[in-house]
């Protein structure tokens, strides 16, 4: 395994083996501080393809100014050695100024999905999120990349932005892994005490109380909002910042639910840490999904 500090070297590396060795590509783009959501990714990409990149880099533009960049958790190291493990041919963790060079000045911006739910509540969030996707795809040029289905608004956004910008990437999506208890894993969880730890299993079982009414045959969404929110009110360390019955297809506001493909996200404060979560009703019942510019 080789570690690219480099995005040009990167970028050689990755043309080589596609011109010279016609092999394909796997891209698992991460922000580090790896965990089983995102082994579970690139368990996916090193089945699927003969070359897995895996990308550490914790992406300034996608945090606002008052959120946790500076405190977000970086290990270098201890990534590297999971990744050993993973059989992952590279790492490419390039430094702040490698992806943003002095003068950088274009941003990507997926409108309409980008505004909605977490783009309320982090304004700037997915336009930091796909112009350093978008670069990364550039960069490498992967056959696939490898998102998790905990970002559900994220591959919404980022399979848009692969349509719209026609490139060359298959966008696979994989998944939420969860805890025992149900919280999903997240680098964020990290911030959490053990008793905070305990209080974010209430996220998933406020979803879970949706689905159930969802099941026993409630169409109302704004009954399976509260639902969900009595949930989170039942545990006192958590403060519902949202949760949101929208169409999991273009993530507009449900009222009735019908046939719809159905989403239910959720963004809960536990103590200082805030976790989102989502879970997805009346799906075609697909384990793996994956879209590509054109299709
Ligand atoms: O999901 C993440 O970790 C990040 O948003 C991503 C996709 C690596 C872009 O920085």
């Amino acid at each position: 395994m080789e570690i690219i500090n480099r995005r040009q070297r990167m970028s050689s590396v990755a043309r080589k083996i596609r011109r010279e060795q016609d092999k394909s590509i796997g891209l698992v783009p991460t922000m580090g501080a790896l965990h089983d959501g995102h082994l579970s990714l690139v368990k996916e990409a090193r089945q699927m393809c003969d070359i897995v990149v895996v990308s550490v880099f914790v992406n300034p533009a996608q945090f606002g100014p008052k959120e946790d960049y500076e405190h977000y958790p970086r290990d270098l190291t201890r990534d590297t050695a999971l990744l050993t493990d993973y059989n992952v041919d590279y790492i490419f963790a390039p430094p702040s100024e490698e992806m943003y060079p002095r003068g950088y000045a274009t941003y990507v911006n997926v409108e309409g999905l980008s505004d909605q739910l977490e783009g309320i509540s982090r304004p700037g969030h997915f336009r930091g999120v796909a112009t350093v996707v978008t670069v990364l795809l550039n960069t490498i040029r992967p056959d696939f990349a490898f998102f998790g289905q905990k970002d559900f608004q994220q591959a919404l956004v980022i399979k848009r932005l692969v349509r719209d910008l026609a490139l060359d990437t298959e966008i696979v999506v994989l998944p939420t892994i969860r805890e025992d208890s149900g919280l999903a894993m997240s680098s964020r969880n990290t911030y959490l005490s053990s008793e905070e730890r305990e209080a974010a299993t209430v996220i998933h079982r406020a979803l879970l109380k949706a689905r159930e009414a969802y099941k026993a045959g409630e169409r109302s969404a704004g009954k399976l909002v509260e639902a969900a929110r009595k949930t989170v009110e039942s545990e006192p360390r958590a403060r519902l910042e949202y949760v949101n019955v929208s169409n999991s297809e273009n993530l507009e506001k449900l009222d009735k639910l019908d046939d719809l493909p159905i989403l239910i996200t959720i963004a809960v404060f536990i103590g200082k840490t805030r976790l989102i979560d989502n879970i997805v009703l009346n799906s075609s019942g697909k384990k793996k999904d994956s879209a590509k510019a054109g299709s």
